[in-house]
């Protein structure tokens, strides 16, 4: 669906809503005595995704942009209307607080993130963030104070690079501040556009033993989920993320007059590169993954060799060796492509990288248990895609729970995930906190 119909179509929904929202029934399950508000949930799936769009209708609430401001005061508006008194951290990250019986004990929190890549989707992060609010809102609701205190925490800058989470764990160093993000601002800058202070970015570590357990919902963005007909994914591992640039030095000279054999030409040389990085990951067995997503190309016109141009590689894998091991192999195969091609190809690995991280076998374990109660399918796998709950695991006990994404598509603006699916989601987040307090 084009973003627009979709705003259009979501508008008449939350119109309806405001009159009938109380009325529309929850997805209640037999055994579980809370349920979450599936229109609820989908009304502000469509009412976030206002926020953030582009003159051509396309989704840029790309994070420290005018959306992502202003989706996240949206947002803000909503957690002081469920009593969650939010703050911001010196990391841009959003903390709506709620009491328990006993002080002494350490949050349950959870959350996810509001940020999207440009012309993204409407579910990615989303979806976990309104989850929590609606967790919240149910609690209330039905006057249920947890025994642990909650915490509702929507990330700063997940899509460039889980920030706000590295932040929390400890590991934004003063170089991954200086780091350009996609809005053009140095993460610094960014930070202080969000309410955050990055002079003082320390203040937003936790400390192991701070937080009980953490957990976030969240779109598979893969197809796993939807070809294998199961309901929700239990996640055991979230894959690390290192990006390079690659900058390839050729000679810019004119395109009709220089002879093909006395030519450097730099786009030809990074076409072979992204041939070749293609190659080295199909080349051995696993589920790692290497991308070229970026090119620039200088000087970029008809009748000039390309003198200069600017890749950027990533790799994924849960193997943090495997990782170097395959970018190794991609040093080579550049230094091979060089000389043959009369170039330089040089790599500068980028700040902020994320590290591979398995989840905590005992929420993994209450998680497919809730799902299992509520008469929900399963399955344990890993995560192809980032997330804020890497880092949050280095920190705390973290999982993860998936619903199925239609198609297997994310980042895109044909993201999509069924009502059904994301209040499923949300009635597992829901049981899941439920079950942890009480253990
Ligand atoms: C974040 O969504 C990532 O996987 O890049
Ligand atoms: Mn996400
Ligand atoms: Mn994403």
């Amino acid at each position: 669906m084009q973003r627009r119909n979709f705003i259009q179509q979501s508008s008449l929904t939350v119109i309806g809503l405001g009159v009938f929202g109380s009325l529309l029934s929850n997805t209640k399950k037999a055994g579980a005595t809370l349920s979450v508000n599936s229109k609820r949930i989908e009304s502000r799936i469509f009412e976030l995704a206002k926020f953030g769009v582009d003159e051509k209708g396309r989704g840029y609430r790309v994070a420290y942009t005018k959306g992502d401001i202003e989706g996240r005061a949206w947002f803000m508006e909503l957690m002081k209307k469920a009593g969650l008194d939010p703050t911001i951290d010196a990391a841009g990250n959003i903390i709506g607080k709620r009491k328990g019986k006993n002080a002494s004990l350490k949050p349950i929190a959870f959350g996810s993130h509001i940020d999207m890549v440009p012309d993204g989707g409407n579910y990615d992060g989303t979806l976990g963030s309104i989850s929590a609010l609606e967790v919240i809102e149910i609690l209330n609701e039905n006057n249920v104070v947890t025994e642990h205190p909650l915490e509702v925490i929507i990330f700063a800058n997940e899509e460039g690079g889980t920030i706000g989470s590295m932040a929390m764990a400890g590991h934004l160093t003063p170089e991954g501040l200086k780091q350009k993000s996609q809005s053009g601002f140095a993460q610094a800058e960014g930070i202080k556009t969000l309410g955050g202070n990055p002079a003082n970015i320390q203040s937003a570590k936790r400390n192991k033993g701070d937080i009980h357990a953490w957990l976030e919902l969240h779109i598979e963005q893969g197809g796993i989920l939807e070809r294998e007909k199961i309901q929700i994914g239990v996640v055991e591992g979230i894959v690390g993320i290192v990006h390079w640039e690659v900058t390839v030095e050729g000679f810019a000279n004119h395109a009709g007059a220089t002879p093909m054999n006395l030519r450097q030409d730099a786009l030809l040389a990074a076409s072979q590169f992204i041939i070749a990085v293609n190659e080295v990951v199909n080349s051995v067995k696993g589920t790692q993954v290497g991308t070229v997503g970026k090119i620039a190309v200088q000087p970029g016109a008809y009748n000039v060799i390309p003198g200069k141009v600017v890749l950027g590689l990533e790799i994924r894998d849960l193997d943090a060796a495997k990782i170097e091991m395959l970018f190794k192999e991609m040093e080579k195969r550049a230094a091979i492509i060089a000389t043959s091609t009369k170039t330089k190809i040089s790599f500068e690995r980028q700040a902020n990288e994320s590290k591979p991280a398995l989840t905590d076998k005992k929420l993994q374990q209450i998680i497919n248990i809730s799902a299992k109660a509520l008469g929900f399918t399963t399955k344990f796998m890993q995560s192809g895609a980032g997330h804020d709950s890497q880092e949050i695991a280095e920190i705390a006990p973290a999982a993860m729970i998936f619903i199925p994404s239609v198609g297997g598509i994310s980042h895109s603006p044909k993201e999509f995930s069924r009502a059904t699916d994301m209040a499923n989601g949300a009635n597992v987040l829901l049981q899941t906190i439920l079950k942890i307090d009480k253990e």
